[in-house]
């Protein structure tokens, strides 16, 4: 979606370096860090040309299944023949002659088979009331949570965004039954999906199924959980989460969906002067031009009796998928941003580890350290996504890298901020004061099983000055980054380089432009998904690399003026889940999908089920 890409941080933290000097230093540092780490691999791509220096075998995990067959150094990483350029726009999708897909859950949508259902009538809209018993508009970020194996579980599933036009088939909204609707429309649909025996998934009765949108209950955790910052003089409890873009999914089993912009949601009615912190975060008088705030006092920031009320969003909320009547837990541990995702792993001492992306032109990537090893720490009745230490990312020019913590016991935060509740409530204004590097958009966070964390850094048009971990001034088509944290993922310091630079594959069968969606794979794999206008005629895609050698093929591209996003997979990873948002920007002229093209229809945000025609693991 288009909203992410203002610039909000006024902060120095722009080191200017030259260029071609901070890459010479780069070069000599990698080539040092390869003789050191007899277990690491690295891709330097510079220019068109891709060097590539492999000691080891990667250190990928190498399941069982596959060890005992065959040695995993002979396995075609990527054996399937791409989508080529040529083929890669029009008003419906495509995909590999060796895979095949099938739509799932459109936008309006039954969450119980049997309920209200929208298909795209032009002439009609759902009401809001019906919408809430619908799968939502925005599709994005999702996971699936298996019941039996690789045939039947719950998929949650975030609604990002709809923009009026789209669901109410106007601009402007006239009532609070159109707020209600576009309200409704957003949040996370949590639905029961199994497999037919002829292959086909379909959305089934379900006692877990529900709808969480901008008006559902829910609660707050961790150190800001009670702070002033997040009472409002109306008293009013707290209701919903909104801008869901992408995700995490946890251990012990529950699902994490991410506020993004949930700035943009917000106006004012009357007179209003935004606070340094507000000012921080993007607030406006107007906001996307949702004019929420003319029929909802919460979202009017001009309204008294609502102050406050906008630093309950911007958080992770985790949601159990098996409980319908779990309350919705926004973690504070994690920071308030515009959060992309949740990249989640265990490390060292059995400790969770979660890399986050904060989306916004000059804003910075953070981490999450529980403070002991999850498992302890659940036996105990604490959430290890409540306590822990969180970071900010300090990138070097020489590779090398420091996560800064932001905490009160600092005395440069102390001086600015009461306590821990407040440091956390305005994570950015905190991450400004430590110097942390002001990134080229983050989006997503992956983690191979190597310890490489993969980050896309999907554009930034408005970069003057480069650093050597954004080497690109303007960036207009992003960039992906990789680290690799001491200690297993806990440790303060890292080293990193940059996987791939984007406008170095146009004009080849590569191409791609603004990388968002990542998903790295127990083997290699790098499926990375597109948001923004593909260069070559392209549609926006999903492709996969090969992380050893740096190949990249086409898998997939979908419809016009839409973003491929969202990406889950079953256990045994022959079935993959994607998602279209906002295909034709929702304008029936340019594309009907899923409906038939010429139908007339509103084209809608569905989910794809790929799978391989012989059976095999995506990606093959
Ligand atoms: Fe919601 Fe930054 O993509
Ligand atoms: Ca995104
Ligand atoms: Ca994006």
């Amino acid at each position: 979606m288009t909203h992410d890409n203002g610039i909000s941080n006024k902060s120095k933290n722009r080191p200017f370096q030259d260029v071609l000097q901070t890459r010479i230093s780069r070069r000599n540092l990698l080539a040092r860090s390869i003789v050191l780490s007899a277990a690491g691999f690295v891709t330097v791509v510079a220019g068109n040309q891709v060097q590539q220096a492999v000691a080891g075998t990667g250190g990928y995990y190498k399941p069982w299944f596959r060890r005992r067959r065959r040695p995993w150094r002979r396995r075609r990483l990527l054996g399937f023949k791409p989508v080529k350029v040529a083929e890669g726009s029009g008003s419906i999708p495509n995909i590999s002659p060796n895979y095949e897909y099938q739509v799932l859950i459109p936008w309006g949508t039954p969450i119980q088979p049997g309920g209200p259902e929208y298909d795209g009538d032009p002439n009609t809209r759902p009401t809001a009331d019906q919408q809430a018993q619908q799968v939502g508009i925005g599709h994005d970020g999702m996971w699936f949570f298996p019941i039996r194996g690789n045939r039947h579980g719950m998929l949650a599933i975030n609604h990002e965004f709809g923009r009026n036009s789209h669901v109410l088939g106007k601009e402007t909204p006239e009532s609070h039954e159109d707020v209600l609707l576009s309200q409704h429309a957003h949040g996370v649909s949590v639905v029961e999906i199994r497999k037919r025996f002829n292959g086909r998934w379909k959305v089934v009765r379900s006692r877990r199924a529900r709808r969480i949108h901008v008006n559902t209950p829910v609660a707050f955790s961790g150190p800001a959980a009670n702070h002033p910052l997040l009472q409002t003089p109306a008293g009013n409890k707290p209701l919903g989460t909104v801008n869901n873009c992408s995700n995490g999914h946890t251990p012990w089993g529950t699902y994490l969906t991410c506020e993004e912009n949930f700035n943009g949601y917000f106006g004012a009615t009357g007179e209003w002067k935004a606070t340094e912190a507000q000012e921080r975060y993007g607030f406006s008088e107007t906001g996307f031009n949702y004019g929420w705030e003319k029929f909802d006092p919460r979202f009017d920031l001009s309204n008294k009796n609502y102050q406050n009320e906008e630093n309950r969003f911007g958080w992770v909320v985790e949601i159990d998928p098996m409980n319908a009547y779990q309350t919705p837990v926004k973690r504070t541990a994690l920071g308030r941003f515009k959060h992309e995702g949740v990249g989640l792993t265990v490390g060292r001492g059995g400790r969770v580890v979660c890399y986050m992306g904060d989306d916004q032109r000059f804003d910075y990537i953070y981490k999450f350290v529980s403070a002991d090893n999850w498992k302890r720490m659940l036996a105990q009745g604490i959430s290890p996504l409540d306590e822990g230490k969180l970071y900010v990312a300090k990138f070097n020019d020489d590779g090398t890298g420091e996560w800064l913590e932001l905490t009160i016991e600092n005395p440069d935060l102390a001086a600015k901020f009461k306590d821990q509740g407040e440091v956390l409530t305005y994570a950015r204004l905190a991450a400004d004061i430590l110097g942390a590097t002001p990134m080229d958009r983050p989006e997503w966070t992956t983690i191979a099983p190597n310890e490489y964390v993969y980050c896309s850094l999907t554009n930034n048009s408005r970069r003057e000055q480069t650093d050597a971990a954004n080497p690109l001034a303007p960036n207009p088509d992003g960039h992906i980054i990789r680290w690799r944290d001491t200690n297993r993922h806990v440790g303060t310091t890292f080293t990193w380089d940059i996987f791939v630079i984007a406008q170095d594959t146009h004009g080849t069968e590569e191409s791609f432009s603004d990388p968002d969606g990542l998903w790295a794979d127990p083997y290699g794999r790098l499926f990375i998904q597109t948001d923004g206008g593909q260069k070559d005629g392209l549609n926006n895609q999903m492709l996969v690399a090969n992380t050893r050698t740096g190949e990249i093929r086409r898998l997939f591209t979908g419809v016009t003026d839409d973003e491929i996003t969202g990406l889950t997979v079953t256990p045994d990873q022959r079935t993959m889940f994607i998602n279209t948002q906002h295909p034709g920007n929702g304008d029936p002229t340019l594309t009907n999908f899923p409906a038939p093209q010429g139908s007339g229809k509103v084209p809608r945000d569905c989910t794809f089920v790929i799978t391989h025609r012989r059976g095999r693991i995506i990606g093959s």
